[in-house]
């Protein structure tokens, strides 16, 4: 029997939207190198091959270190409009029709000290270039990071919500769940739905299948990024399927993270076979050598997963994203 061939072309120009891309993870080696001279910062290597070393992790904690390394390295408004460009151009030569952008909205504001108007206007700067360019359609997404406490997630939303701009279409949280228990992050989400922003949460990454109904049942969360614990817990699964909430799932940053152990044994194929509703991200794709088109590529390549799967992950992705219903129509039917 001859091995079925990937059937790169007809994957790359499905429409497709990009639900789970963090824009600080999307800094590659060179502008990394780039930034850090502007700023006179001292970079981790000293070449591009150093930097793409560097980007390697033991393990989660290791992980987040690195990335707000780089997050430190987005300064002014013109750094935040240079990097959204630059991934939507990629974007859409990997056939993306839109893109949502988690923005690290607390480490920014609170622990870098940023005023949220040049995080904001400098990323808003970006999509519209890119729009004008090539016609990507691009919204944001400010992520809380719980390990700087309910308070600073207090502090974050005073600032998103004092400066609402359309492209903000929801509130998201990212990094580990140790507070989550203790302190209420939920009122930040009931903020955010009151001032008619979405939600979508992070977890069952790293973490149990129960971080999973906590976003859904506390935080509101209308889309899981990652989600993969839920394999393991039947009663996740099933309130997931009742409430027909998608995971965004990124095969290459769990293994590069350690979630699983390699790619063959990633719950992907029976996260679908589960009847669970899947879009495809990159996460943080130069921190994890990967794109949004290799996390399709290896879906096939791992999970043996074959073309109708994979249409159904690019269909997903445009019926869950936070488009308009005129733009999703327009892409599914392009
Ligand atoms: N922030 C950036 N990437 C992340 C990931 N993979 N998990 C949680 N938070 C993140
Ligand atoms: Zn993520």
């Amino acid at each position: 029997m001859t091995e079925a061939t990937y059937p790169a072309e007809l994957i790359r120009s499905a429409p497709k939207a990009e639900l789970h891309v963090h824009l600080e993870g999307s800094v590659g080696a060179e502008t990394l190198l780039a930034l850090a001279e502007d700023h006179g910062v001292q970079p981790p290597a000293r070449d591009v091959e150093g930097i793409r070393d560097w980007y390697s992790f033991r393990d989660f904690p290791d992980f987040l270190e690195r990335y707000f390394f780089v997050c430190r390295l987005l300064k002014r408004r013109e750094d935040f409009q240079r990097v959204a460009y630059d991934y939507l151009l990629t974007a859409h030569h990997q056939g993306a029709v839109h893109v949502e952008f988690h923005i690290s909205s607390s480490y920014h504001t609170q622990e870098v000290g940023l005023d949220w108007s040049v995080v904001l206007e400098g990323a808003v700067a970006g999509c519209e270039q890119a729009e004008q360019a090539c016609g990507i359609s691009s919204l944001l997404i400010p992520d809380l990071s719980p390990h700087l406490g309910a308070a600073s997630a207090q502090a974050t939303m005073d600032a998103v919500l004092a400066q609402l701009h359309p492209r903000v279409v929801a509130l998201g949280m990212g990094g580990p769940s140790d507070r989550w228990w203790d302190e209420d992050f939920e009122s930040a989400f009931d903020r955010a739905r009151a001032a008619g922003l979405r939600t979508v949460c992070h977890a069952g990454e790293h973490g149990p299948a129960k971080e999973i109904r906590h976003a859904i049942e506390n935080f509101g969360a209308e889309r899981i990024q990652h989600g993969i614990a839920a394999i393991d817990a039947p009663d996740v699964l099933g309130l997931l399927l009742a409430k027909k909430i998608p995971c965004d799932v990124c095969p290459a940053s769990n293994f590069a993270l350690k979630a699983v152990d390699d790619l063959a044994s990633h719950p992907l194929p029976r996260m679908v076979e589960a009847g669970l509703t899947i879009t495809l991200g990159s996460d943080d794709p130069p921190l994890f050598h990967t794109d949004l088109l290799n996390e399709y590529r290896i879906a096939w390549e791992y999970g043996q997963l074959r073309e109708a799967a994979l249409f159904d992950f690019a269909k997903n992705s445009i019926t869950e994203s936070f488009a308009t219903p005129e733009a999703k129509e327009r892409w599914l039917t392009s």
